[in-house]
C-alpha cells in the first residue's frame, strides 16, 4: 500500500513498536488512529465514531471524556506534581486513597503497595510472597500457582504466570518456580456428559494433588483472577472458588485475587471477589481504579503478610522495593475522584440496571451459526466462534476468523477485540440501552459478514 509519508500512519509504521500486533503485517494494514473521545465513543483520524465495546483495554469504566476526572487532575497537578513514599515520605493523595481502598476491599486487608500497572502490582505480589516465606523461616515455600489461560501481565514474572502460549513462546518464559493448574472453562475442558459441579470437583481434586506432587512445604500462593479475561473472559463455574478455596487454606497457600480486570463494578459487584464468593490474601487492581486516565495500580495485602513483611525488613534494615511513579500524586487524586464518582454516580446499580440487555443479547447471538459459546456476568462478556457448533471444533488459527470478525464490527463502528477466535465485550459501565442495542446490532451484522465470507472461501 502506498501511503503519504506525512500522514499519521506512514509515521506510526515508521517509529512505533506496537505491543500486542503482527509486526510483519502491521505495516500493511496500519494503524487505527484515535485522535478523540466522548462519552462510550471514540473517533479516528477521519472522525468516524465508535462504539469503543472494550473500554480502550478493559479499563476506561467512566468513558472517554469525563471532565470530573481532568479536573482532578488539573487540581493534584498545580497542587503537587510529584511525590513518592520512599523512605517515610508520604502525601495526602496516596493515604487518602489508601484508606478508601481497604475500607471498599472485599476481605480484611492491611496496608496498601502502590504501582503503575497490573504487571507491576502483580509482580510486586509475588516478591512479597517470596520475601514473606523468607521472613517466616521456610524458604522452599516458594512455589507460585497460576491456571492455564490465566492472564496477570507481561514483565517477567508476571508474564510467567500468563498461561496464554505466544506471551511466553520466545520469550524463554515462564520462570521457574512457577506451577500451573487448570483452567475452570467448564465449555472447553468439560469431559463429556460432565455436569458443572463434577467439573468443579475434578479441578479441586487436580489442585490438590498438584500441591500434593510439588510438596506443600514448597508452594506458596495461587494467583486467579475472579473472572478470566484475556484468556477468553472465561466465568468459573458458580461453586469453583468455593470449592479451591479450602484446599488453599489446607496447605497454607496464600491467594492473590487479580482484580485488574473484575475490580470497580465489571461484573455487577465492586469487586470479582464478590461475585464469586472469594476471600484473598492479596488483592491487585488496577485499570478502572482510575478509569485508566492515569497509570496507576495497587496491591492490598492482608495483616498476615505485612506482619511477615515488617520482620524481614526490620532485619534487612529496609523493604527494599518501590517504584518511582508508584502512588504518583496526580494518579491517586484520580482515582479517588473515579471512586467519587463511582459511589455518587450509582455506578454499580447501573451496571446492574443494563447488564441483562448486554448478557441476553449476546445469549441471543449464540444461535448464530458461528457461535459455539456466549457467556459473561456483569458488562464483561464473549462470543466464542466455532467452525463445528456440535463438536465445538474451531477454526484452524489461519483462517483468523475471529479478528475478521472483529475487523467487520469494526467497519460498523463498534471496537470489540479478539482473543483468537473469542470476541471479547467490556465496554465504560456507563453505556446506556441504546447504545448496548446498537453495539449488539453491530455485531449481529460483523458475525453474518463473517460468515458469508467463510462460505466463500469454504472454511464452512
Ligand atoms: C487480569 C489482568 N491482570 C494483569 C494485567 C496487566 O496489567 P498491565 O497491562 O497494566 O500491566 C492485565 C492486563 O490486561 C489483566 O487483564
Amino acid at each position: 500500500m502506498v501511503r503519504n509519508p506525512n500522514s499519521l500512519a506512514a509515521r506510526d509504521i515508521a517509529s512505533l513498536l506496537h505491543p500486542y500486533t503482527n509486526l510483519k503485517t502491521h505495516p500493511e494494514t496500519g494503524p487505527l488512529i484515535v485522535t478523540k473521545g466522548d462519552g462510550v465513543h471514540v473517533v479516528d483520524e477521519d472522525g468516524k465514531r465508535y462504539i469503543e465495546a472494550m473500554a480502550g483495554l478493559w479499563c476506561t469504566s467512566l468513558g472517554f471524556s469525563e471532565p470530573r476526572l481532568v479536573e482532578a487532575a488539573i487540581d493534584a497537578m498545580n497542587r503537587l506534581p510529584f511525590y513518592h513514599g520512599f523512605t517515610s515520605k508520604s502525601h495526602p493523595p496516596a493515604i487518602e486513597l489508601a484508606e478508601r481502598l481497604i475500607k471498599m476491599a472485599p476481605a480484611p486487608m492491611s496496608k496498601v503497595f502502590f504501582a503503575n500497572s497490573g504487571s507491576e502490582a502483580n509482580d510486586t505480589a509475588i516478591k512479597l510472597v517470596w520475601y514473606m516465606n523468607n521472613a517466616l523461616g521456610r524458604p522452599e515455600k516458594k512455589k507460585i500457582i497460576s491456571r492455564q489461560r490465566a492472564y496477570h501481565g507481561v514483565t517477567i514474572a508476571s508474564a510467567s504466570l500468563t498461561a496464554i502460549p505466544n506471551n511466553q513462546r520466545d520469550f524463554d518464559l515462564p520462570i521457574a518456580r512457577i506451577i500451573f493448574t487448570d483452567c475452570p472453562h467448564h465449555y472447553r475442558y468439560a469431559l463429556p456428559g460432565e455436569s458443572e459441579d463434577a467439573f468443579v470437583q475434578r479441578l479441586a481434586d487436580n489442585l490438590e494433588k498438584l500441591i500434593v506432587a510439588e510438596g506443600p512445604d514448597t508452594v506458596a500462593a495461587m494467583f486467579a483472577e475472579p473472572v478470566m479475561g484475556a484468556g477468553g473472559v472465561i466465568v468459573p463455574p458458580a461453586r469453583y472458588f468455593e470449592k479451591i478455596q479450602p484446599i488453599l487454606r489446607k496447605y497454607d497457600v496464600l491467594l492473590i485475587a487479580d482484580e485488574v480486570i473484575c475490580g470497580f463494578g465489571r461484573t455487577g459487584n465492586m469487586w470479582g471477589s464478590e461475585t464469586f464468593k472469594i476471600k484473598p490474601d492479596m488483592i491487585s487492581c488496577a485499570k478502572a481504579l482510575s478509569s485508566a486516565y492515569l497509570p496507576i495500580s495497587a496491591l492490598m495485602i492482608s495483616e498476615r503478610v505485612f506482619q511477615a513483611l515488617v520482620s524481614e525488613s526490620e532485619k534487612i534494615g529496609v523493604f527494599g522495593h518501590g517504584f518511582t511513579y508508584g502512588g504518583h500524586p496526580v494518579a491517586c487524586a484520580v482515582a479517588l475522584k473515579a471512586l467519587d464518582i463511582y459511589r455518587d454516580d450509582r455506578i454499580l446499580d447501573h451496571v446492574c440496571a443494563v447488564a441483562p440487555q448486554l448478557q441476553q443479547g449476546l445469549r441471543r447471538l449464540a444461535a448464530h451459526p458461528l457461535v459455539g459459546e456466549a457467556r459473561g456476568v456483569g458488562l464483561i462478556g464473549a462470543l466464542e466462534l466455532v467452525k463445528d457448533k456440535a463438536t465445538k471444533e474451531p477454526f484452524p488459527p489461519a483462517a483468523a476468523i475471529g479478528p475478521k470478525a472483529a475487523l467487520a464490527a469494526q467497519e460498523h463502528g463498534v471496537i470489540l477485540r479478539a482473543m483468537g477466535d473469542t470476541l471479547a465485550f467490556s465496554p465504560p459501565l456507563i453505556i446506556d440501552a441504546r447504545q448496548i442495542t446498537t453495539l449488539l446490532d453491530a455485531v449481529q451484522k460483523a458475525l453474518d459478514e463473517t460468515l458469508a465470507l467463510a462460505k466463500r472461501d469454504g472454511i464452512v
